[in-house]
């Protein structure tokens, strides 16, 4: 299934002393969702933010955002982050001895659900939980810190699941090393959402940044 490109820019790589100033720029430069990276010290070797930073920059824009959870254990927390105001709730299926219980928690907030996989792990993973998800994310630089090499070895990870997914309506997502010249390569594996940190953030004016990556081909 041939899908439109949307691109998810990660505020990792914003400045964080002005976190909303650069989420309405980024929304106003035509960000598809803005993607938060939370991360524990545990789980990834960095610590971010939590649901108390999500809910204060929620005013300023009412795009998707994309919660990616890098944190274990994620099920005490996953309220919280649904309150503060996430639109989709992503966990690493390795953060989660019960991933069947962990989603249906999720959508049982009424929120979005979505897997991500290291790069170390199989796609096998997810084979039973595609009926409780709408988006599948393939990390592409381990995961921690924003500005890492992309792996290319992801690219057969993102064709097995493309294959996986058949007909059902699951978005395949790539996230780490993501430039307009990785952008074609995940694309054409299968992925339609593409998050961007260094990318978009580190090559101003962002608008170009993100159109740069959008129609790279
Ligand atoms: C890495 C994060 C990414 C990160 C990507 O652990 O999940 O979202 O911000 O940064 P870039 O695009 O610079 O690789
Ligand atoms: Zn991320």
């Amino acid at each position: 299934m041939s899908r439109d490109i949307l691109i998810a820019p990660s505020i990792l790589s914003a400045d964080f002393s002005r976190i909303g100033e650069e989420v309405r720029a980024v929304d106003e430069a035509g960000a598809d969702w803005i993607h938060l990276d939370v991360m524990d010290g545990h789980f990834v070797p960095n610590i971010t933010f939590g649901p108390d930073i999500v809910r204060a920059i929620r005013k300023y824009s009412a795009k998707c955002f994309d919660t990616h959870l890098m944190i274990a254990p994620v099920d005490p927390f996953i309220e919280a982050f649904a309150r503060a105001g996430a639109d989709r709730i992503v966990v690493h299926a390795e953060a989660t001895i019960h991933l069947d219980r962990t989603l249906q928690a999720i959508r049982a907030l009424g929120v979005k659900a979505g897997v991500s996989l290291n790069p170390s792990t199989p796609e096998q993973s997810i084979a039973y939980v595609l009926d409780y998800i709408d988006l599948v994310l393939v990390m592409t630089v381990n995961p921690g810190f924003g500005g890492q090499k992309f792996i290319p070895a992801q690219l057969e990870k993102i064709r097995r699941i493309q294959a996986m997914i058949g007909d059902r309506d699951i978005r395949i997502q790539v996230d780490g090393g993501v430039t307009p010249e990785t952008a074609p390569l995940v694309i054409a594996a299968g992925a339609s959402v593409l998050v961007a940190g260094s990318a978009v953030f580190g090559r101003p004016p962002y608008a170009e940044a993100i159109a740069a990556i959008r129609s790279a081909q």
